[in-house]
Parts: structure tokens; C-alpha cells; sequence
């Protein structure tokens, strides 16, 4: 059994190719976007010291805490409802039942200024969300095809940028001293320092199946299991305590033997780790905390340390946030505010030095999952592999985003889309979704669980499929809510969606420092950040049969109910965020 991959692969390339010199358009914004953050840093310098004036070290814990409280009161004396935390699920309620006509547009842009005002605050308070329910119209079937009619493009995140909604997208949290960071101040150095409770990336918490005996031709492989089951076994916001038993097989790529065993695996559009893979191990050392700092170009101005090292060409990168550790993906300029309410994450101006903050006090004090969470992101452009000028992330993994010929991690070397790196913390989670290419991730810090979905399993999933939706080719059920199933708050609609996704079948895997998991295309992954993590994947080229037992493309094009849902998958010509 074999795949033309070739042949199905030629005609794409004229796309992909006008998709390219998009891309390298994108590049010179990211770059551009890149100077402004530079910019916000200096503010955030005075921001320091007016921290230390109003909060000198030494102080306990409680007097930290009123003091803080009294700031904000004095900054927010004019928010009324500054202690009710379940206001922000209130003005959602509300909002679900003004959106529908006749509508009165002044009410309707009053109740999401409230709405965007309360959850503001929760974030800076770190106030646990307490509705995280999916909202009715959010989900597939009955309500994608209204989201397909939303051509009109209201918003836009460029300079465009339509003024009184574009708040809805970017928060600006600049000279905002939030609650956390008291805890984070209060707690002793010896606690700060102390990494995950659970320690994932320790090679003694898993057992492998054997190589030796694995073959391509086996029909068990990978062992798929209902996700009921497998959120039974370790529910989504719980450390797991035990040994993880890994059904996905495991090879060791510095073994010629082993690595020509897994390039049959991949071939066959088969799922797999790799690990011991020489460049990966080097990257992943080298990769600090301090490095990366350095490389997005935001040393701290007041460490007394110098930089380790200036970055030749310094890498850019957003983070984004979430009142709870869900983050769905969206495209916001097809997001319109007024008929689905707040996007499900905002984009904001913290640097990778303040995020990487906020993910070591999300492991210190295990952060739990109804709280505020935040995810940093960076990606090259694919034109880096041909210049000098080329980022960390394209320096430090040239196999993934430097070489112009195929390698075992590249397979179409100009259907690469640049490397993308997301940066997770303790208990962040994304959304199944499905990629058109060939993935390869490598996991560069710490480590995240991989829930992965044959495309055969699309109709159980909720996957939007029409490409005018925002939320093209990703679902936005939180595979949590398999857990509380009994709880009588959610929806019709997400019961009858999480009861189809409880049959899905699936393979789940612990990713760890140092490896590499191939997906292969139309693959649906589900990933959660178990502690703080670095990862990066690069995608090229792309196989549209997949392999017979678990489908490919056709089965991504016919899942929707929707029966107008057109697929028109290019080669990522969508940003996949997660
Ligand atoms: C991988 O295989 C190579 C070659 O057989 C061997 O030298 C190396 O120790 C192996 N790596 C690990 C981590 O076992
Ligand atoms: C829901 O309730 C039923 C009946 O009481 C119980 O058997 C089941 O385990 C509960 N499910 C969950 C996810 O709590
Ligand atoms: C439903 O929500 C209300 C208010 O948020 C809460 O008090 C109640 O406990 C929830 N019900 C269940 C079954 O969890």
C-alpha cells in the first residue's frame, strides 16, 4: 500500500506559491509590529518603578493583597459593579437575549461595552470565569449557516482598524499592575523556582510500546479509543499523577534503522514520535528562558545582568489572553461583535519576558482552570529560508525552516508555510482542529497532551467547515465538559455536541522536550499544555487520500450538516494559531 503523494500534490503549487509572496507581505507587518513592541517596553520600565514605590518588597501577602484591592477601586470608582465577579456572566446572558431581532443597536453596544468592561476586570483581578459553557449559536449545524453570511468584513486588525470595536480584539494591559502578580511577589523564591507540581517532561512517567515488533502493516495501529474514555482516565484540568502508558510509537531517530521504520509510518500517513533527534536536543537546550527574552528582543532594562547575547535579527512575537484556559482559534476580521458577542481570546501587548512570567506562577501555584490564562505565539516567514537575515527560530531548527531540499521533517520545502511556535502555560488548551498539511511538531520546553482524531471522526467533532466562517476548520468544544456532562447549566446544544464527541475515536499522547510528533494531514488535534512549553511545527505539503483507514480530505469536505459547506482547503493558507 502505497501514496502518490506527488501527484496529488502538483496542483497546488500555483496557490501555493501567490500564497508565499502573501506571506512575505505578512512578514514585513510582523516585523513592523515587532517595533511597537519594542516601544511598549519602555513603558512598562516606568511601570516597574511605580510598582516599586507603591509596592516596595517585604510586605505580607494580606497587606499586598488590600493595598492592591484599594488600587484598583481608586482606578475603577466609576465601575459599579467592581465586586461581582458573575457580572460577566450576567451581561453574556443578556447579550444572548438582545442579539436576536428586532435589535436595538445602542442597547446592544451598551451591554458588550459592560460585558467587555466586567471581563476586563476579572482578567486584572484574576477572578475565576465562572461561565464557560459554549454559547448556543456558537456551535455547528443549526447556526453555521448564519455564520456563513458574514462576508462583510466590520472588522479589521490592520491600520484600518475600525476604532470603537477593534478594543474587542487587543487589550491594552500597559501601567495595569494585576492581582496575580501580589501572589507571584508574595511567594517565597524557593516556590517561584520550583517548576510544575507534575513534572511531565521526566522520562520515568512513561512507558513505551516496543519498536521491534511495530510494523506499518499493522491494522491495530495506532489503537484508537472512544474520548470519553480517555477524559475519563485523565480529565482535562487535572494533573496526572501516575505513570502515562503511550500507545503511539516512539523512535529513536539517531538509530538508521529506527528512523527508516518511521519514515514508512509517515509515509503512510500514519501518527508517531520521534526522539534523540541531534538538532531538536541541541535547540531545546539552548532555548532558556533568558535566550528567547533575548531573541524577542526584550531584556529586562533593570536585570543587572548584560544581555546573554544580542539577537542578530530579533524575532517578534504576540501574546494573546483568555478569562479561562480555553483558547479557541478565530479569524477576527470575520468575527462580527454584534451578532456573536466577544471573541473567545483578545490579543495583548505583553512581551515574551512578562508572559513567560505569568506561565511560571501558572506552574508554581498549579493555577486552576477558571481562571485568567495567557499563550504567546511567534512564527518566521517562509522567505527565511532563503536569506542570511533569519530569526532564532529558523537559525536554531534549520531541518524545519532553513534547507530548500525535502528531509524527513520537510517534505515540500516551497509548500512551507514558516515555522510556527506557540508558547504554552500550565493547563492552556486548544481547540481540535484540522491542519491541510503535513505537521511536524517539535516540542523545544516542557510538554503538552495531544488528543488526535482521525479526519474519518469530522462529523462528531463540531468543525466549522466553510472557509467564510471564523472559525474554519476548528471546533470550539471543550473536551472538559465531557466531565460534567451532569451539570444542568449547559446547553441543548453543546450536550448534543459533546455526546457526539464522546464517541469520536481517538489517540492520545504526551509530547515531550525533545520529540517530534508527526500528524498527518486532516488529522484533528486537540492539545493541552500541561506545564509551561515551547513548541514548534512546520507544515509542507499535503496528502488528500490520507490513509484508507482513517480518511483524508473527502472526509473533511462532506462532514459538515451544512450541506452548502464548500471546502476550498489550500495549503494553510489560513494562520493556524494553535
Ligand atoms: C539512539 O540510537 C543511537 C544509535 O543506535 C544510540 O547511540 C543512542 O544512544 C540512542 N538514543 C537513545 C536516547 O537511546
Ligand atoms: C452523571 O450522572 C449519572 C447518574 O447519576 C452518573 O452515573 C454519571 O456518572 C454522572 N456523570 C458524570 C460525568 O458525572
Ligand atoms: C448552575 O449555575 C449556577 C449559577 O452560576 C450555580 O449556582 C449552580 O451550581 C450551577 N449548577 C450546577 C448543577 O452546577
Amino acid at each position: 500500500m502505497t501514496l502518490d503523494v506527488d501527484n496529488q500534490n502538483i496542483k497546488y503549487n500555483k496557490r501555493v506559491k501567490r500564497r508565499i509572496r502573501r506571506r512575505n507581505i505578512r512578514g514585513t507587518v510582523m516585523f513592523l509590529g515587532g517595533s511597537l513592541l519594542g516601544g511598549a517596553i519602555l513603558g512598562a520600565s516606568l511601570h516597574y518603578i511605580l510598582n516599586r514605590i507603591f509596592f516596595p518588597p517585604g510586605l505580607d501577602l494580606a497587606e499586598r493583597r488590600r493595598r492592591a484591592d484599594q488600587h484598583f477601586r481608586e482606578r475603577n470608582a466609576d465601575t459599579k459593579h467592581f465586586n461581582l465577579p458573575s457580572e460577566t456572566s450576567r451581561l453574556e446572558r443578556e447579550f444572548d437575549k438582545i442579539r436576536q431581532p428586532p435589535v436595538d443597536s445602542d442597547k446592544l453596544q451598551a451591554v458588550l461595552d459592560a460585558w467587555q468592561k466586567a471581563m476586563d476586570l476579572d482578567i486584572m483581578r484574576n477572578i475565576p470565569c465562572i461561565n464557560n459553557w459554549i454559547r448556543s449559536y456558537l456551535l455547528p449545524t443549526k447556526s453555521e449557516l448564519k455564520l456563513t453570511n458574514m462576508r462583510h468584513r466590520t472588522i479589521n486588525m490592520g491600520p484600518k482598524s475600525h476604532k470603537a470595536e477593534s478594543r474587542f480584539f487587543k487589550s491594552e494591559r500597559k501601567g495595569q499592575r494585576m492581582q496575580w502578580e501580589d501572589e507571584w511577589d508574595a511567594l517565597p523564591t524557593s516556590h517561584q523556582v520550583r517548576g510544575p507540581v507534575v513534572d511531565y517532561t521526566n522520562p520515568s512517567k512513561y512507558a513505551y510500546p516496543s519498536v521491534k515488533e511495530a510494523s506499518e502493516t499493522d491494522e491495530d495501529y495506532p489503537q484508537l479509543q472512544i474520548l470519553q474514555q480517555i477524559m475519563n482516565r485523565w480529565p482535562q484540568d487535572q494533573d496526572y499523577i501516575g505513570a502515562i502508558h503511550e500507545t503511539l510509537l516512539h523512535f529513536n531517530y539517531s538509530d538508521p534503522i529506527e528512523r527508516a521504520k518511521a519514515e514508512r509510518f509517515r509515509d503512510l500517513e500514519l501518527p508517531f514520535k520521534l526522539y534523540d533527534i541531534p538538532e531538536i536536543t541541541a535547540a531545546a537546550e539552548k532555548w532558556t528562558d533568558d535566550y528567547l527574552s533575548d531573541e524577542f528582543g526584550d531584556h529586562d532594562p533593570y536585570s543587572k545582568h548584560p544581555p546573554a547575547h544580542k539577537a542578530p535579527k530579533q524575532a517578534s512575537g504576540l501574546a494573546q489572553e483568555s478569562p479561562n484556559n480555553f483558547f479557541a482559534f478565530f479569524v477576527p476580521k470575520l468575527w462580527e461583535v454584534k451578532k456573536l458577542g466577544l471573541p473567545p481570546t483578545r490579543l495583548n501587548d505583553w512581551s515574551y519576558r512578562e508572559w513567560v512570567r505569568h506561565a511560571r506562577y501558572a506552574d508554581a501555584v498549579s493555577l486552576e482552570a477558571h481562571k485568567p490564562h495567557f499563550y504567546f505565539q511567534a512564527g518566521t516567514s517562509p522567505g527565511e529560508r532563503f536569506n542570511e537575515d533569519q530569526s532564532f527560530i529558523t537559525r536554531d531548527l534549520p531541518s524545519f525552516g532553513a534547507k530548500t531540499e525535502a528531509n524527513f521533517f520537510l517534505f515540500h520545502p516551497e509548500e512551507q508555510k514558516g515555522i510556527q511556535c506557540r508558547f504554552g502555560e500550565r493547563g492552556v488548551v486548544a481547540a481540535t482542529h484540522f491542519d491541510g498539511g503535513r505537521n511536524m511538531v517539535a516540542m523545544m520546553k516542557g510538554a503538552k497532551r495531544y488528543i488526535l482524531s482521525p479526519p474519518n471522526q469530522c462529523s462528531k467533532l463540531g468543525i466549522f467547515t466553510d472557509r467564510k466562517s471564523p472559525i474554519f476548520r476548528h471546533s470550539l468544544l471543550n473536551f472538559g465538559h465531557l466531565n460534567e456532562m451532569n451539570d444542568t447549566n449547559m446547553s441543548l446544544e453543546e450536550r448534543e455536541w459533546l455526546e457526539k464527541a464522546a464517541t469520536a475515536l481517538s489517540v492520545e499522547t504526551v509530547l515531550k522536550r525533545g520529540e517530534v510528533l508527526y500528524i498527518p494531514s486532516h488529522w484533528f488535534h486537540y492539545i493541552i499544555s500541561v506545564q509551561q512549553s515551547a513548541q514548534c511545527n512546520v507544515r509542507s505539503g499535503i496528502v488528500i487520500e490520507g490513509n484508507p483507514r482513517f480518511g483524508g480530505r473527502q472526509d473533511v469536505d462532506i462532514c459538515s450538516d451544512n450541506p452548502n459547506a464548500k471546502m476550498d482547503i489550500l495549503v494553510g493558507l489560513e494562520e493556524d494559531k494553535y
